[in-house]
């Protein structure tokens, strides 16, 4: 993936669309209005009522609906402006000219724009351009994204963000059972992810597993049985990618 440069000439402001319709008023959509309005931008929201629209024209139309709904409100919205984009980043660009993929977590709570990456691919030169100005005035990083790679980057942003969820979600139920709430494994989580960045996982990872410390690990095994057994299978398979990522331990679980 090429990260696009900040002064070529299809990054240049001008290309910035003024006046944008945005479609579909949840969790990223809500957050894009809000920042798209402060970075000047004439912002119009609709939800389902799509009906709603006024006279006056839009230079693009950007879809935040879910994936599913993409074909069918990018159909219904053909003819609004010259350029129709979506911001989903499995979806390939076959119903619309654009795409702007924030690599980014919003939750109804919001979120941040600023120092995000953001995959954007377009069906001409101009429908690219206008991603590409769409990304930065928000001051992320756009990079270009081919529709077939697509499933692989999306899948990596599902494990980066979704799933350390679900592994903390995890963390907090075992520790839940010995007293220890969120607010305590908070520090822990945030140091580690702060290392992984700098260091790469090799040298990030600390612990009983990348001391080869099994007598440790099946106790832990053990307590987490007691605890919440049904984490066990994940405890395994997340003990034996450990073992593998760890240059001490790179050998098979001895179960
Ligand atoms: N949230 C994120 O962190 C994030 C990050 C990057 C990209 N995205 C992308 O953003 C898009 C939206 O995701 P989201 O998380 O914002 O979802 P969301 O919170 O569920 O919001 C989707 C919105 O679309 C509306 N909608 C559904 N069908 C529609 C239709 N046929 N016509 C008009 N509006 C319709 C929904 O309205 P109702 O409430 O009436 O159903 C809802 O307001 C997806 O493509 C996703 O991949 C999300």
């Amino acid at each position: 993936m090429r990260e696009l440069e900040r002064d070529s000439a299809a990054t240049s402001p001008a290309r910035l669309p003024r006046r944008i319709a945005l479609v579909g008023r949840g969790r990223l959509g809500s957050a894009l209005a809000s920042a798209l309005s402060a970075a000047g931008v004439d912002v119009v929201t609709f939800g389902r009522d799509l009906q709603a629209r006024g006279p006056s024209p839009f230079d693009a139309v950007l879809l935040c609906v879910p994936d599913s709904a993409i074909a069918d409100v990018a159909a219904a919205v053909r003819g609004w402006a010259p350029l129709i984009g979506h911001t989903s980043g499995a979806t390939p660009l076959t119903d619309v000219d654009f795409g702007l993929h924030p690599l980014q977590t919003f939750t109804a709570g919001g979120g941040s724009f600023e120092g995000a990456g953001c995959a954007i691919g377009g069906a001409t030169p101009e429908a690219l351009a206008c991603a590409d100005a769409l990304a930065r005035c928000l001051g992320m990083r756009p990079f270009e994204l081919a529709d077939a790679d697509r499933p692989a980057y999306h899948a990596a942003a599902s494990i980066a963000s979704n799933f350390l969820v679900t592994l903390e979600a995890a963390a907090e139920q075992v520790a839940a059972s010995v007293g220890v709430d969120r607010e305590l494994l908070a520090p822990l989580v945030r140091q580690t992810v702060e290392n992984w960045v700098a260091m790469g996982p090799e040298r990030a990872l600390t612990g009983p597993v990348a001391r080869g410390d099994d007598e440790t690990v099946e106790r832990q095994r053990e307590a987490v049985e007691h605890a919440a057994p049904d984490l066990i299978p994940l405890w395994d398979e997340l003990v034996d990618a450990t073992r593998a990522l760890s240059p001490v331990t790179r050998h098979p679980s001895p179960r």
